[in-house]
């Protein structure tokens, strides 16, 4: 059985004050209640997507992946424990925290915690409002957007996400990082999103390279761009577009040090139709470094 999206994600941040700023004012995220400096957003219907909690790691502290159903959460977990993987039941507690019906948790290979979720809790008599004007985010069936982890031991993650998660192979980067430097980087999908989750094989000092949220229109990732300055956030990579998914991007550092990517237009994966492809550069144009 496979997850079906990558559904929610939370960051353990030292700056509350300057994420709450971030994440309202530049992202253009909708809070979503959480008390005190354990903030929640929302991207759409979904009661939150992203949790920001206070912390010394300035890192990904969880990753929220749902299923479908609860035939699927069950066979998921009747898999898991035939491969002998530990996880651990929620309670009532945890439950209500992420307001989702029912929830496993267990540690992958690279140590992160993820979180098998399914009976998330959708709030639709409160519209998605973003308080930057951004029109919508490209969630749904596409999850909350992408995470780009950095592990050394990228083998055994692999095996955890492709063999035992389900996710697929989309296509591969070999990035060149000097004149005798390559990174192969991994992208996998487990919807039509063309990764959800990417790999790059190398050690690094954060988990999280960066994440990426996906706006509806090229217009929506313009007006974020015009906010940059006024926002004071600061630009790693100038617009640009990508060479296997085609998304039209924008970096910055988040007040964590990681970064977030916006686009938008990323094109989809189709299973029945799809060919692994492999590029020797990440983008077609743009994508400078800045600084
Ligand atoms: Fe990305």
């Amino acid at each position: 059985m496979s997850i079906s999206s990558l559904g929610y994600v939370g960051f353990e941040v030292s700056d509350t004050t300057a994420w709450k700023a971030f994440a309202e004012d530049f992202l253009g995220l909708m809070p979503a209640g959480g008390s005190g400096d354990q903030m929640r957003y929302r991207l759409d219907a979904r009661a939150w997507r992203i949790a920001v909690e206070p912390g010394e790691k300035d890192d990904i502290s969880f990753a929220g992946f749902e299923v479908d159903t609860y035939e699927a959460f069950d066979a998921l977990k009747a898999d898991l424990r035939a491969r002998g993987i530990a996880f651990e039941e929620a309670d009532a507690a945890l439950r209500d925290a992420r307001g989702v019906r029912d929830l496993i948790r267990l540690t992958d290979p690279a140590g992160l915690s993820i979180e098998i979720y399914v009976g998330a809790t959708e709030v639709t008599d409160s519209p998605f409002v973003s308080p930057a004007g951004v029109t919508s985010f490209l969630t749904g069936d596409q999850g909350v957007g992408h995470i780009v982890l950095a592990a050394s031991n990228v083998d055994e993650v692999r095996a955890f996400y492709a063999d035992v998660l389900g996710f697929r192979l989309s296509d591969t980067i070999g990035m060149q990082l000097g004149p005798d430097t390559s990174v192969l980087l991994e992208f996998y999908h487990c919807n039509p999103r063309h990764h959800t989750l990417a790999l790059a094989n190398m050690p690094a000092p954060k988990r999280l390279h960066h994440f990426m949220l996906e706006m509806a229109t090229l217009d929506d990732v313009g007006y974020a761009m015009d906010r940059i300055k006024p926002c004071g956030v600061q630009q790693t990579m100038t617009l640009g577009k990508h060479s296997n998914d085609k998304m039209v991007s924008f970096y910055v550092r988040t007040p964590s040090g990681f970064e977030v990517e916006v686009g938008c237009e990323g094109i989809p994966v189709h299973d029945d139709v799809w060919r692994v492809t492999h590029h020797e550069v990440t983008s077609m144009w743009g994508h400078k470094h800045v600084g």
